[in-house]
């Protein structure tokens, strides 16, 4: 077996690409009016989508990305009938413990405590997270917006290759609980995402990346918008 390694890209803010055995995995797609973004959603590939929670900085784009790649959504039941709404031809609805075997391998939606209404007031649902089993053996945990959560310490029985966790504070967790759910989720490493997009979630990163480092015993990876990194 000579799998291809896994290529995570970082779009800014909480938009990830990951491609695994040829499949381009796009996740929370926001481009426009993210200050962070380099690229326009016109230029970014993506063959899934996968939308974590309601809100416009991680629906962002998906409908216009969706409709021009023909790529499949997957997402919670209440926001995949919205974005069927508004033409997402291919979906795939989910909810939190549920997950689903797809061409790219296992994906299951988990617990997030945060928001999920949509951009223009529908419900969206409960917001969530994702953990992807790629068919290239490794483990991605996608947190979504999310508040530590004891549940997390379920994750460290799924030998996490790379958690993607959000740390900017004020919106989800910061730094003192983004060290903690590292603990809990025991991950290789560490991407932390949804910080310094703006005032309320600027923090500290690289101060972050050495406590996580030394608190948790994890590796933590820093990109800035459109860099990426080989899980290896
Ligand atoms: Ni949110
Ligand atoms: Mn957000």
């Amino acid at each position: 077996m000579s799998a291809q390694p896994v290529k995570v890209t970082f779009h800014g803010h909480a938009t990830v690409s990951i491609e695994s055995d040829g499949h381009n995995i796009l996740i929370d797609p926001f481009f426009t009016g993210n200050p962070m973004a380099k690229i326009e959603p016109s230029e970014v590939d993506a063959d899934f989508i996968l939308v974590s929670h309601g809100h416009g900085d991680h629906v962002g784009d998906a409908v216009a990305i969706a409709k021009r790649t023909g790529a499949l959504v997957i997402s919670n039941f209440e926001i995949v009938n919205w974005l069927a709404n508004h033409g997402v031809e291919k979906t795939h609805p989910l909810h939190i413990g549920g997950g689903n075997t797809f061409p790219f391998g296992y994906c299951k939606m988990t617990i997030a405590h945060h928001g999920s209404s949509l951009p223009d007031g529908s419900y969206g649902g409960n917001p969530g997270g994702f953990l992807l089993k790629l068919n290239n053996g490794k483990t991605i945990y996608f947190a979504g917006d999310t508040a530590l959560t004891y549940d997390m310490k379920f994750l460290a029985e799924e030998n996490v290759d790379l958690a993607i966790l959000p740390v900017g504070d004020n919106f989800t967790m910061g730094p003192d609980d983004a060290i903690k759910a590292a603990q809990l989720i025991k991950p290789v490493t560490v991407l932390p995402i949804h910080y310094n997009t703006w005032p309320y979630i600027e923090i500290d990163i690289q101060a972050l990346q050495q406590r996580m480092i030394k608190e948790a015993e994890v590796g933590v990876i820093v990109l800035e918008p459109e860099e990426t990194y080989l899980v290896p």
